[in-house]
């Protein structure tokens, strides 16, 4: 089986049921990752894990050093990353608390780290992203919402915004004709790197709000934690079920 790593996002900063076996400080060329790696066994199985905020969250998505995370996974000996994402919901379907495998994204965020091809001397790779997500990863995860009996999209495209603020109304009417499902800041540039680096990379995502102009109301922090808190549950529970899976 391969070794997975888990990246927490909001409300993910600590893994639960997490027998944390010994933590692993990482340098990196690029810098510091967001935490050390907390290596132990998750649901029976080891597993590698990151908070990409830090833990007690402290980095906003574009203060995320992407490439040092995904290199310490890699250097540490991960093969598959899972990355749990909380989201706004764009689409009908993706009301709160809805969890959804993407399968398609669109990046609009700017001015990040977004390569590792960026060495002068060195000839530039075009890496293929055509299919942003580890397909076989993507099933297994579905399979697992399936055992616990979630509700789920099998599908979604997935709009990674720059934030930290989250967008106008205008912005996710935008974003809606372009096809976005889902809106989120902190889906890229962290699958192309993990492309980049060969890892195999899937994302679940946790609907936490509906995104500007689709609710009724001001999009409050408060509103954001209660369905993160109520949603986790799930979350971690699929992560343990694709663990488990032989
Ligand atoms: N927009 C962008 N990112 C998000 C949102 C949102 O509405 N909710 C959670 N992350």
């Amino acid at each position: 089986m391969a070794v997975y790593a888990i990246i927490g996002g909001s409300g993910l900063a600590q893994l639960e049921g997490l027998r944390i076996q010994r933590t692993q400080v990482v340098e990196t060329p690029y810098g510091e990752p967001s935490a050390e790696l907390a290596i132990g066994e998750f649901g029976g199985h080891e597993v590698l894990f990151l908070p990409r905020h830090g833990s007690p969250h402290r980095l906003a998505p574009h203060q995320v050093n992407y490439r040092a995370n995904l290199w310490a996974l890699k250097q540490a000996g991960a093969e598959a990353v899972l990355a749990v994402n909380a989201v706004g919901g764009i689409h009908p379907a993706m009301g709160t608390g809805h969890l959804c495998v993407p399968h398609q994204l669109i990046d609009y965020t700017s001015g990040r780290e977004h390569t590792y091809f960026a060495d002068p001397l060195e000839p530039v790779v075009h890496i293929d992203f055509s299919e942003p997500y580890s397909e076989p990863l993507r099933q297994r995860l579905l399979a697992a919402l399936a055992a616990e009996g979630h509700a789920h999209s099998a599908q979604g495209v997935y709009g990674c915004t720059q934030g930290p603020r989250l967008e106008t109304a205008a912005e996710i009417a935008r974003l809606e004709r372009d096809g976005c499902d889902l809106v989120g800041m902190t889906g890229m540039p962290e699958a192309a790197l993990a492309r980049e680096l060969g890892l195999a990379y899937a994302c679940l995502a946790l609907v936490v709000n509906p995104a500007a102009g689709k609710g009724t109301a001001v999009i409050s922090m408060a509103q954001i934690e209660q369905a993160l808190e109520a949603g986790m549950g799930k979350v971690r529970g699929v992560l343990a079920r694709v663990l488990g899976t032989p």
